[in-house]
């Protein structure tokens, strides 16, 4: 219960008014994040965050053991080795992560690598649940529909740049500069906010596509985890997160 309300919690707070400048800011002046933003909701920090649901929970979609291997193992390393690289570099973990992806050029390869790592999956967990509405509405579904044609469209054209993504990587719904939605994908765990990024945005949803996330039901069946995947995403999480965004 504890692990719910912190994510009503999250949640709720995504829509203040605060997080929606802060984000427009990031938009307006090409990712680079203003000096407020270490006290906004959709920031992040580098400290792993609790899992809002048991292990077994997206079971429809994940099995278990490969959740709890991913989020103690994997993930956690990420945070860990992320730390570890931000106390060698000088850089304060107090002010948010995304001041650090904004300009990843400038650091070492171990904090692109574990930065990026650890901002992808702590976006990864809160785009899942294990109950929610099978796609979005409001404000997110029109514009998705403008976009990409249709929901469908875009599932398809998201599903596709997760199965193309050669190798380890990410596929990205994300909103650019000038606030239009986009799909994307990055390579290893590289991610939109990144100066080195070929696509770049603020990252409403994000999907693993490394073979931890899904070897263990799916094996070399990367097409049949995505298609499951759609089952668990948490569209209340993303509409959220695309409304405080747009305004
Ligand atoms: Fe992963």
């Amino acid at each position: 219960m504890a692990l719910l309300n912190t994510r009503r919690n999250f949640i709720a707070n995504t829509g203040k008014a605060g997080a929606g400048l802060w984000i427009g800011s990031t938009l307006l002046s090409s990712c680079s994040v203003s000096k407020k933003s270490s006290s906004n909701k959709l920031s992040t920090g580098f400290q792993q965050q609790p899992l809002p649901y048991s292990y077994s929970a997206l079971n429809e979609a994940i099995d278990g053991t490969t959740m709890e291997i991913h989020y103690t193992k994997h993930a956690a390393s990420y945070a860990s080795n992320l730390q570890d690289a931000a106390k060698n570099e000088g850089v304060d973990m107090n002010k948010p992560l995304e001041e650090v992806l904004n300009r990843i050029s400038k650091y070492s390869t171990k904090m692109r690598n574990n930065g990026g790592g650890h901002y992808n999956h702590e976006l990864f967990w809160k785009s899942m649940s294990p109950s929610g509405p099978e796609k979005p509405s409001g404000k997110l579904s029109t514009a998705i529909d403008e976009s990409f044609g249709s929901f469908e469209a875009f599932k398809t054209q998201y599903s596709d740049a997760g199965k193309n993504r050669f190798g380890s990587g990410w596929a990205w719904l994300i909103i650019d500069k000038d606030k239009r939605l986009r799909i994307g994908s990055t390579p290893n765990q590289d991610n939109p906010l990144m100066d080195v990024a070929e696509t770049k945005g603020f990252p409403l949803l994000g999907l693993d596509v490394w073979e931890h996330a899904y070897y263990l039901r799916y094996q070399n069946k990367r097409a049949d985890y995505i298609t499951n995947w759609w089952k668990v995403v948490n569209w209340n999480f993303i509409q959220d997160r695309y409304q405080a965004a747009y305004s």
